[in-house]
Parts: C-alpha cells; sequence; structure tokens
C-alpha cells in the first residue's frame, strides 16, 4: 500500500513510517519539502539497518500536499492544535477513494492533570451542546465523512520506534465505513504485538480520544511510565 504520513517526521509519524516501511511504500509528509527529504533519508538507513534484506518498502519525504495526493492511505499525524492549518490545504487533493486515518487527541494540561480537550459547541437559541472529536472536526474539513477511520490514539511512539520490540497492545478503532476500518486494522495488525477492535461508526471518536489523556494521568500516579492498553 502506499501510505502518505503527514507530520511524518514526528514522534509519531517516525514509528508508523519505519514499522509500515517493512512492507509498504511510506511517503512522509512535512511543512518543508526539504525536511520531509532528509527525514526520509534517515528513516530509510534505520528500516534497512533493523530489517535487512526482509525490507521490502521505501520511504519518500517530500511536502504534506505532495504526500496526500500520492497515499492510498492518507494518516493525520500532527499537533491537534495545528490540524486543520495541515488538513485543509489536503481538501483539494484528496480524491474520494483515498482513506485518511486520525490518530489526533486534543487535550490539555490544567495543574498537572492531563484533561480531554474536544470542540464544545453551544446553540445560542437552544443552548444544546454538541461535543466534536478531532476526528469528526477532521471529517468537516476533509469530507465525506466516511472516508474516515479514527485510532491509533494510545499507541506509544516511542514503543513503536523501537524495532527490536514487539509493542503488545491492542488499538481500537472507529469509522462510518467497516470496509476501511477493516482495511486499516489489518495494515496496524502487521505491527507486532498490536491486536485492534471496532469500536463502531465516528461519532464514537470522543470516547476513543479521551482514553489517552486517562492512561497519561494514570502513568503519572504509577510506575508504567508508558501504560498501553489491552481489552480483555
Ligand atoms: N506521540 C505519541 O506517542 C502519540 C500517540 C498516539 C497519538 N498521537 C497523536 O499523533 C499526533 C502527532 O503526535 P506527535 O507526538 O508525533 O507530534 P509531534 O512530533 O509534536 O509533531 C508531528 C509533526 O507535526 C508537524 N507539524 C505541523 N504543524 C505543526 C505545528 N504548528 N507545530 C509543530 N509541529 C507541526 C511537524 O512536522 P513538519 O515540521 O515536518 O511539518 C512535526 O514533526 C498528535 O495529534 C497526537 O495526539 C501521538
Amino acid at each position: 500500500m502506499r501510505i502518505a504520513i503527514i507530520g511524518g517526521t514526528g514522534d509519531l509519524g517516525k514509528g508508523l513510517a519505519l514499522r509500515w516501511a517493512k512492507n509498504h511504500d511510506i511517503i512522509l509528509g512535512s511543512r518543508s519539502q526539504e525536511k520531509g527529504a532528509k527525514v526520509a533519508e534517515e528513516y530509510t538507513h534505520l528500516a534497512k539497518q533493523a530489517f535487512e534484506n526482509e525490507f521490502k518498502g521505501s520511504i519518500t519525504g517530500t511536502e504534506n500536499s505532495q504526500a496526500a495526493s500520492r497515499g492510498e492511505l492518507v494518516a493525520l499525524a500532527v499537533p491537534f492544535e495545528s490540524a486543520m492549518e495541515n488538513a485543509r490545504p489536503l481538501k483539494s487533493v484528496l480524491k474520494n477513494d483515498q482513506i485518511v486515518l486520525s490518530t489526533m487527541v486534543p487535550m490539555r494540561r490544567v495543574e498537572k492533570v492531563f484533561e480531554y480537550a474536544p470542540f464544545v459547541n453551544v446553540e445560542p437559541a437552544s443552548g444544546k451542546v454538541t461535543i466534536l472529536s478531532a476526528a469528526e472536526i477532521l471529517a468537516q474539513e476533509l469530507p465525506p465523512a466516511n472516508r474516515i477511520v479514527s485510532g491509533l490514539h494510545t499507541m506509544s511512539a516511542k514503543r513503536l520506534s523501537d524495532l527490536r520490540k514487539s509493542v503488545d497492545c491492542d488499538i481500537v478503532l472507529c469509522g462510518d465505513e467497516p470496509e476501511k476500518v477493516g482495511r486499516i486494522a489489518r495494515l496496524i495488525e502487521e505491527i507486532p504485538g498490536v491486536k485492534t477492535y471496532y469500536a463502531g461508526p465516528l461519532r464514537v471518536s470522543s470516547l476513543l480520544e479521551s482514553v489517552t489523556p486517562f492512561i497519561i494521568n494514570i502513568a503519572a500516579h504509577s510506575k508504567k511510565h508508558e501504560p498501553l492498553i489491552k481489552i480483555i
């Protein structure tokens, strides 16, 4: 599969690129074409060292929109605060059959406690409150909504980037099109030690995203520095 990773030069992007490059063609997206290309060279070196003759894919790097236009899957791995400014320019290059993966978690830290911070809309006339997850906001920016799959929120970039180790965690996904979620699930399950679960349509994404601050708070009060989740 051709996989574009928007923000692929960052922590999560690195881990995904290294793991998936074993069998797939990765296109790192960056705000800077030069940075994308340079980081791709670095990751190629790491992947070749780790996988040796099992390295069947490739890693190239370019500017975000260029990357997005080439990927069958376009994974967004940028900080939530800058998500929409990075996503908006992709709208004109995306085709309807491309899948968009949202990994983003809107959260903030308030007095040492991490809180989930989705977009909250209050209708002035009725007072009706609507909570929009990162994935739902992305679906508004990059319609149609049924191309969005939401997941990987509880993945650890550090564990993912350590190619000597199995990741050993479960990942919960949601999305309106089960066939598209299934394709992403199979891709994620290629990462050693990872199993996936489907949790329903995109509107449950706020539940999935909110697990990340939940486990980070647990980490702050336990010896588990990088807690991951398992469904048992
Ligand atoms: N880190 C994790 O363990 C983890 C786990 C699960 C989910 N996530 C989610 O994955 C997303 C990426 O997390 P991350 O830790 O990989 O982020 P990061 O390393 O801080 O940033 C990723 C990339 O985003 C790009 N970017 C675009 N606009 C930016 C801006 N205004 N400021 C800074 N960087 C910007 C940068 O690439 P260029 O400079 O090349 O454009 C950067 O390398 C987040 O939404 C997070 O919630 C992270």
